[in-house]
């Protein structure tokens, strides 16, 4: 178990900005330079909420790399939380097909699932 990954994403949705859901949700991706976090920050004008894993590409872009490692979605839920489409797509952009997602909640990692699984026949300009 990616258990740095885990402790990362766990910690982050801590800062979730979810007040009209109140889903808070953490994600964490490893690439060359170390681990990228990222939490949900909804808005009051809904659509200009952003997602954790969208968060986390940020950071990870941000830190000069654009190359996917690893993912962990980290959500206190009843079921796994699995990314919604547009993060599945943005991703996509910055991590290959075979790429591990974990799913995890409060007890550990709950599914593990790759990028291909995921989003197949996934959009690309290439
Ligand atoms: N959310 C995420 O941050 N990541 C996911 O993978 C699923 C959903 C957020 C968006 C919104 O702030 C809240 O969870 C409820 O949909």
């Amino acid at each position: 178990m990616s258990q740095d990954l885990f402790e990362a994403a766990r910690a982050v949705r801590d800062n979730a900005h979810a007040p009209y859901s109140g889903f808070r949700v953490g994600a964490a991706i490893r690439s060359k330079s170390g681990i990228h976090v990222g939490c949900n920050v909804e808005n009051a004008s809904f659509p200009e909420g952003v997602c954790a894993e969208g968060g986390a590409i940020t950071s990870m872009v941000a830190a000069g790399d654009k190359e996917i490692l690893e993912v962990l979605v980290y959500a206190d839920a009843d079921t796994p939380v699995a990314p919604c489409g547009g993060c599945r797509q943005k991703l996509a952009e910055f991590a290959g097909p075979d790429v591990k997602v974990s799913l995890a909640g409060p007890e550990g990692i709950r599914a593990v699932m790759t990028v291909a699984e995921l989003l197949p026949s996934s959009f690309s300009l290439k």
